[in-house]
């Protein structure tokens, strides 16, 4: 069978060791990873490289992130973004914060990130009210409940031609049953809907399979 756990985490370890670089500093926050309130649920290490590849592509240097955890992904995007660039990112729990800080800082580029505690949306409304320049790319990597509001404040501190990925979409398949008891599998389907609707928004999604298990990311560009 193709369909084997054991072979995608095999795959995954072949891209990882030809084409993907992990520092010790990566290392040291993806196993730090294990110490946050959500154990491992950080993204594979070619997942990291695909954000900073995509960060690199679009020529961001003002990313916003939904979920920090350990700072294994900020790690990677605050690479990618390059000295001169900033990344904001939201940690609901201070002691998820502090790992990510260390990591941060061991991975030198903690002068370039903003680690903001507290409820990602509250945050968000601050951001907003303080008029922030708009970001040139935004992770959303969250709660999944909150998914159509993490959605709605990036779209509010974005400009047209701003990228936002999200994570976690596929959820094991169980993003296509529209009956789900489950709120993350709510959330996933309330926040395409409303990608869908707007008709500001270009929007794609891919399953993927791996070390993650069986998920996907939902890509979209705000064109106006
Ligand atoms: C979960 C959350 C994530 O962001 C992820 O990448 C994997 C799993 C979770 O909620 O279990
Ligand atoms: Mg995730």
């Amino acid at each position: 069978m193709y369909e084997s756990e054991g072979l995608w985490r095999d795959v995954d370890a072949y891209f990882v060791e030809t084409l993907v670089h992990e520092d010790d500093a990566l290392v040291q926050a993806r196993q730090s990873g294990r110490s946050t309130t959500m154990p491992q649920a950080e993204v594979a290490p070619n997942q990291g490289k695909l954000l900073a590849l995509l960060v690199q592509m679009v020529g961001a240097t003002r990313v916003l992130e939904f979920g920090t955890l350990a700072g294994y992904s900020t790690i990677w995007l605050a690479r990618a973004v390059g000295e001169h660039g900033h990344v904001t990112t939201f940690e609901l729990e201070p002691e998820n914060a502090n790992i990510a800080r260390e990591n941060l800082e061991r991975a030198g580029i903690l002068d370039r990130v903003g680690v903001v505690v507290g409820k990602a949306a509250e945050s968000a409304r601050r951001l907003v009210e303080a008029g922030t320049e708009p970001y040139d790319f935004v992770f959303i990597d969250a709660d999944k409940p909150s998914n159509p509001a993490y959605l709605e404040a990036s779209l509010q501190l974005s400009r047209p031609g701003t990228v936002i990925v999200i994570d976690n979409v596929v959820r094991n398949g169980a993003v296509i049953d529209a009956s789900s008891s489950d709120e993350r599998v709510g959330g996933v389907r309330a926040v395409l809907t409303r990608i869908a609707e707007d008709d500001r928004l270009d929007a794609t999604s891919l399953q993927t399979v791996g070390v993650k298990g069986w998920d996907g990311f939902t890509i979209l560009r705000r064109a106006r």
